[in-house]
């Protein structure tokens, strides 16, 4: 855990209350946590915010209306007042209130990214706000330490099978995602997740091309170029910018090889 959140995880531990249509976007770190809350929020508010011309994602970023409960509890942003609450969590699955694993209906989405990838956004992320170590750590010994776990929320392995394992015994409980997926065919992952939470599409909604509407509203390029997304920031120190950076799937060998120097030994690695 972070050291800067400990506390706030232990509070989240202890006293969150979990209501029975509550909704968390979990994540490793880096794995499409933002992509994935924009799209959630679009689905279960598409009611309320029929016009996409006015749409709260266009002067919004998706962690200020998806807030990270840990975030919350340093007062950072600010709980949701309108249900379906949507609430986002690094926390691995295993340290989650009672609430939320046992004693409410609520939901879970988990989105998991090649680990590679993971690493590399993380990397070039942790440089670009200063975060240390990984700021200060060369590319290699970095990766020792995250393949050691040592990695916020770490480690990766443990994170993602806590919330597989769960998606495997509780499956409408918990709907465990692929961030590669959901760039090869959007269009079906948005409507597994929209029956998945209870709001799936009708048929006059899918002739009037809402599903096609909230996919361009949160694509990687309109969130990116958006100008709420250009400068700022969402939590203390964590500027909105940062959170777009390629976008694209198995790209850890070009950019690792970019940031080293080296020229990358292709896709073999990941695929192997
Ligand atoms: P890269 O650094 O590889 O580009 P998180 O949101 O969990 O912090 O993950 C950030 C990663 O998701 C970044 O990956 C970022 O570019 C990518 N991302 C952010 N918004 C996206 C979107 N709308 N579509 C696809 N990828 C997105």
């Amino acid at each position: 855990c972070p050291s800067i959140l400990i506390k706030e995880v232990n509070i989240f531990q202890k006293q969150f209350q979990a209501k029975e249509s509550d909704i968390f976007v979990a994540s490793f770190p880096k794995s499409g946590t933002t992509w994935l809350k924009a799209i959630t929020f679009s689905i279960v508010n598409r009611q309320r915010f029929s016009s996409i011309d006015n749409h709260p994602l266009l002067t919004s970023n998706p962690h200020q209306l998806v807030p990270a409960v840990e975030f919350m509890y340093r007062g950072d942003v600010h709980c949701p007042t309108t249900e379906p609450r949507v609430f986002g969590t690094h926390t691995p699955f295993p340290s989650l209130p009672n609430s939320i694993i046992d004693q409410s209906n609520c939901k879970i989405i988990y989105i998991c990214r090649n680990p590679f990838d993971t690493f590399v956004s993380a990397w070039i992320y942790f440089d670009k706000i200063k975060l240390e170590p990984l700021s200060t750590l060369k590319i290699e010994e970095a990766f020792e330490m995250y393949c050691n776990g040592i990695i916020e929320f770490g480690p990766w392995w443990s994170h993602m099978l806590g919330y597989w394992k769960e998606s495997m015994a509780k499956p409408s409980k918990v709907l465990f995602l692929k961030y590669e997926d959901l760039k090869e065919d959007v269009n079906f992952e948005v409507k597994k997740i929209a029956d998945f939470l209870g709001f799936p599409f009708t048929q006059e909604e899918e002739n009037k091309e809402v599903i096609e509407s909230i996919i361009k509203l949160c694509s990687f390029e309109k969130m990116k170029d958006s100008e709420v997304n250009k400068s700022g920031i969402i939590y203390q120190f964590l500027e909105k910018k940062y959170f777009f950076g390629k976008g694209e799937t198995r790209d850890w060998n070009c950019r690792r090889s970019m940031l080293e120097g080296t020229s990358g030994a292709g896709d073999s690695c990941w695929k192997d």
